[in-house]
């Protein structure tokens, strides 16, 4: 008997009708007066009391198979379920599909550029200790120059701090590699300044750095005007005012020329059409040596570049508040930008 019921579970489960009505006769053929069931409860009396167990657990599972069996399929053929089946491997429709966040989106833009002139990508860590911030990069203890970076220190050791600035990665990337080097470091920054539309206690910057014989400044003005065409657009100018930054020697910060067509365009450029886009200059023979670069031999330049800035100009944007505060209003403008 036990085989029996087996077989009608292997029957039950390989069930699968194409009708309500052979659904409705299923269910007859088991739990019907007449069923397998009834028949199989009334030759219970006749099996020996010490197999009864057994023939009692195993009658209850295939009745409740049954009952689970039909409870399932029973909706497939009801009065409100006449239309097509549901196809269960459809692919999910996916109704938003995220977008880069446009600091992103930017940041690739810079890096595909220079990668095009053999520029490759480095990177340093956020929590950086004094002399890869400071001291390597020509800026020693109480020189005044580090009040231009308001730092954010990690209290229990004043030797410890947040990057004020990507130029770390240049001195860690020196101090592990030999000239010629080409290299581009993207990365977060941060600094002690109070949160406003135009400045936040964390930006992203680039910075750029190539080192190899006879490097001159003719080369760091040709580079930056390649990049300023393919960020900005082919009929982009520049311009190079002298300027000071530690590391260089000279320094120069660099202007793209914005126009003054529209009203706007007054007030980012306060009138005079230019904006400013970057610093740079040629790396000071201090540092070259700080990182083991003998600098009888080899010369550089280097850049860096506020990636928020480009953003803001290029987008519009007024408020740099807007990049950190996940409102998805604002990072949906950019999923189909693809610059
Ligand atoms: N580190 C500078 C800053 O954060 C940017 C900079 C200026 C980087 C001139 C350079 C450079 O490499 O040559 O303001």
């Amino acid at each position: 008997m036990l085989s029996k019921i087996d077989s009608l579970v292997k029957k039950v489960e390989g069930f699968s009708p194409s009708s309500k009505e052979e659904l409705e006769s299923f269910r007859l053929s088991y739990l019907g007066k007449k069923g397998h069931l009834t028949s199989l409860f009334n030759s219970f009396k006749e099996v020996p009391n010490e197999q009864k167990k057994e023939f009692g657990l195993a009658i209850n599972n295939l009745k409740n198979l049954v009952q689970t069996k039909i409870s399932s399929l029973k909706p497939l053929f009801s009065e409100n379920n006449t239309g097509p089946k549901p196809d269960l491997f459809k692919p999910v429709k996916n109704s938003s599909i995220g977008s880069r966040h446009p600091i992103s989106i930017v940041e690739q833009k810079i890096i595909s550029i220079f990668n095009s002139i053999g520029f490759s990508v480095s990177h340093g860590p956020e929590i950086e200790d004094d002399w890869h911030n400071f001291t390597a990069l020509n800026l020693p203890e109480d020189h005044p120059a580090r009040d231009m970076q308001d730092t954010f220190f990690v209290q229990t050791n004043p030797d410890v701090l947040l990057r004020t600035h990507t130029s770390s990665v240049q001195v860690r990337h020196m101090q592990s590699n030999k000239p010629p080097i080409r290299t581009l470091s993207p990365g977060r920054v941060y600094r002690n300044e109070a949160i406003s539309a135009r400045a936040h206690c964390l930006f992203h910057q680039v910075e750029g750095l190539y080192i190899d014989e006879k490097v001159s400044f003719s080369d760091l003005k040709q580079t930056l005007l390649y990049f300023a065409k393919e960020m900005f657009g082919k009929n982009t100018k520049i311009r190079l005012r002298p300027s000071y930054f530690p590391f260089t020697e000279p320094s120069a910060e660099v202007d793209i020329y914005w126009g003054l067509e529209k009203e706007s365009d007054y007030r980012i450029t306060k009138g005079t059409g230019w904006l400013e886009i970057l610093g740079c200059g040629m790396v000071d023979p201090n540092v070259l040596e700080n990182c083991g670069i003998d600098s009888k031999k080899y010369s550089g330049y280097a850049f860096g570049m506020g990636i928020e800035r480009i953003a803001m100009l290029l987008y519009g944007i007024d408020d740099i508040r807007l990049f950190y505060e996940n409102d998805v209003r604002f990072l949906k403008q950019f999923s189909s930008t693809n610059l």
